[in-house]
């Protein structure tokens, strides 16, 4: 199994786990998502729209708008998820278990000025599963909190191939991306930053 680069409050963090060569094979993986279920801009229940635009793939995609943050099995235009690319897949079976597949992939995209404010991840049903994420394209500055909100913070940026665990303690720690940086990695031919979160929901 591979081990961590660095952790950080219990965040298990690869740095460089996807070379240049397999973020760019991933990319077209993701442009057929893409094709098959668009992004979409999601809104917060309190009527606020968010600055990412996101989609999924998988059996379940994650939503938001007035009637709550859940876990949807049809995109919001009626059609299904595309299934998640085989890469993916491979990252989850190295880095978490070859027992189960996630059941969700969430597609974030963050344009030059998006951000994901502090939050947990507390919508699946077994908080015993770690989530996976994986960056590509400009960096993030991720920001790690605690396991309740308020406190103390730290940050670190986030480059194109990088993947965090948070399993264990740190399944519920409250984290965020404070902004991107344009222009920092060349993946995307019309820049920003693409977020892959990898979730078991039931
Ligand atoms: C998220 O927590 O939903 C996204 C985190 C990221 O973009 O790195
Ligand atoms: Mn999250």
């Amino acid at each position: 199994m591979t081990q961590p680069t660095l952790s950080i409050r219990g965040i298990d963090m690869f740095q460089g786990y996807l070379d240049p060569q397999a973020q760019v094979s991933l990319l077209d993986d993701l442009r057929d998502v893409i094709r098959q279920a668009p992004l979409f801009s999601p809104v917060t229940p309190g009527g606020r729209q968010m600055s990412v635009r996101m989609t999924s793939a998988g059996r379940y995609g994650w939503v938001t708008d007035s009637r709550g943050y859940r876990y949807e099995r049809r995109h919001p235009d009626g059609g299904e998820w595309p299934p998640i690319p085989d890469p993916v897949l491979a990252m989850w079976s190295d880095l978490v278990s070859t027992e189960r597949d996630p059941d969700c992939c969430l597609v974030n995209f963050y344009g030059e000025g998006a951000r994901m404010g502090l939050h947990q991840d507390r919508d699946e049903a077994d908080f015993g599963w770690p989530v996976l994420s994986l960056s590509l394209g400009d960096e993030g500055l991720f920001r790690v909190g605690n396991t309740t909100r308020g406190g103390k913070t730290e940050s670190v940026w986030l480059r194109s191939g990088d993947v965090l665990r948070m399993g264990g303690e740190a399944r519920l720690i409250y984290h965020g991306i404070d902004r991107i940086k344009p222009g920092s990695s060349t993946l995307l031919p019309r820049g920003g930053r693409i977020n892959l979160t990898l979730r078991v929901v039931d």
